[in-house]
């Protein structure tokens, strides 16, 4: 474990730790410690010095264990699962496995990280990724064929987080087309859906997952949309390692149904939590911006919006569709 790693693991109880304590821990004299520390500032982790009593976290965390992560799969997810590794520190989960993807990964290749330096979001956005405190998850996947195309699977993947919240106690979480998880109308996390660029034919597929669980106000700041963490209570309390198992499960087992039956078995699990259907939408689409209702989806998971009497149908990803007030 690197020396990082190993002092924040043991700060992560919260608690104050005398810089001599930490120091005897890691074989450092204290001035190491205090280095050490200051080095990790950028990485988003909070750190309060107070004189005579040492070092504390903003927050307790709870550090990422393969093992705990593991023994939180259900036996079928944990067949699908291709291998596991978490990271303390990587630039993006997602860039991660597409660079291995086609070359000897096998699929259900899962992978977590505390912190990502460049984690992806959607449309060339960055994902905010503090360390230690939300989720950073990702999968690869292969697939030969898939009916009615790819379109659909971020949505699939959407229904399947949210269902795996609400198994967990987190009610209320909605959907928005294509990949954003919404609580209380603020985004809770998003998926991100990468295809390896050799594939033309068998789809290497990495499905990228993002969940706020608690963010630090340093990171918030550099949040530009409105968004949500699933906060202290209720079902953080159960722990990231948990919430990282059951969503991991969730995935695996949506990505294999999804190879198998497309998107139309999701279909009504996401009219559920569609949070746009009915409502008055814009669509961006390039240079083009659209107004009308949002109509739900259709069989392959494509946007479909009312128009001035005409009904469009939006799949590409780089569509963005906002809701008017
Ligand atoms: C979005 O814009 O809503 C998609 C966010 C996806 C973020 C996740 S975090 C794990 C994985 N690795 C990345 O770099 N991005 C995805």
């Amino acid at each position: 474990m690197q020396q990082r790693q190993r002092l924040l693991s043991l700060l992560a109880d919260g608690r104050f730790h005398s810089g001599e304590e930490l120091g005897r821990a890691l074989g450092v004299g204290r001035g190491a410690v205090w280095k050490m520390l200051r080095g990790a500032a950028p990485l988003g982790v909070e750190v309060f010095a107070v004189r005579g009593r040492g070092y504390r976290l903003g927050a307790p965390l709870e550090l990422l264990e393969r093992e705990r992560i593991l023994a939180a799969l259900d036996a079928s997810a944990r067949a699908l699962l291709g291998g596991l590794e978490v990271f303390p520190e990587i630039d993006s989960t997602n860039r991660w496995l597409l660079a291995r993807a086609g070359r000897g990964l096998r699929r259900g290749h899962a992978c977590l990280a505390e912190y990502q330096s460049a984690g992806r979001g959607r449309r060339g956005r960055e994902w905010v990724s503090p360390y230690g405190c939300n989720l950073y998850l990702s999968v690869y996947w292969g697939y030969d064929a898939a009916p009615g195309g790819l379109h659909g699977l971020s949505l699939a993947l959407g229904v399947a987080a949210a269902e795996a919240l609400a198994g967990l106690g987190v009610d209320g979480v909605g959907l928005k087309w294509p990949n954003d998880l919404l609580l209380g109308g603020r985004k809770l996390g998003g998926l991100l859906i990468e295809l390896s660029a050799e594939s033309a034919g068998p789809w290497h597929v990495v499905a990228g997952a993002g969940i706020n669980l608690r963010m630090p106000q340093a990171a918030a700041a550099r949040i530009d949309q409105p968004w949500t963490e699933l906060g202290a209570g209720g079902a953080a309390r159960q722990g990231r390692n948990r919430l990282a198992g059951a969503l991991l499960g969730a995935l695996l087992l949506a990505l294999e149904r999804f190879g198998r039956a497309g998107f139309e078995t999701f279909r009504a699990g996401w009219e559920q939590r569609d949070v746009t259907r009915g409502r008055e939408v814009e669509v961006r689409d390039g240079a083009q911006l659209r107004r009308g209702v949002a109509l739900g989806v259709d069989a392959d998971g494509a946007l479909l919006l009312r128009e001035a009497g005409t009904t469009r149908r939006f799949v590409s990803g780089e569509v963005s569709l906002r809701m008017r007030p």
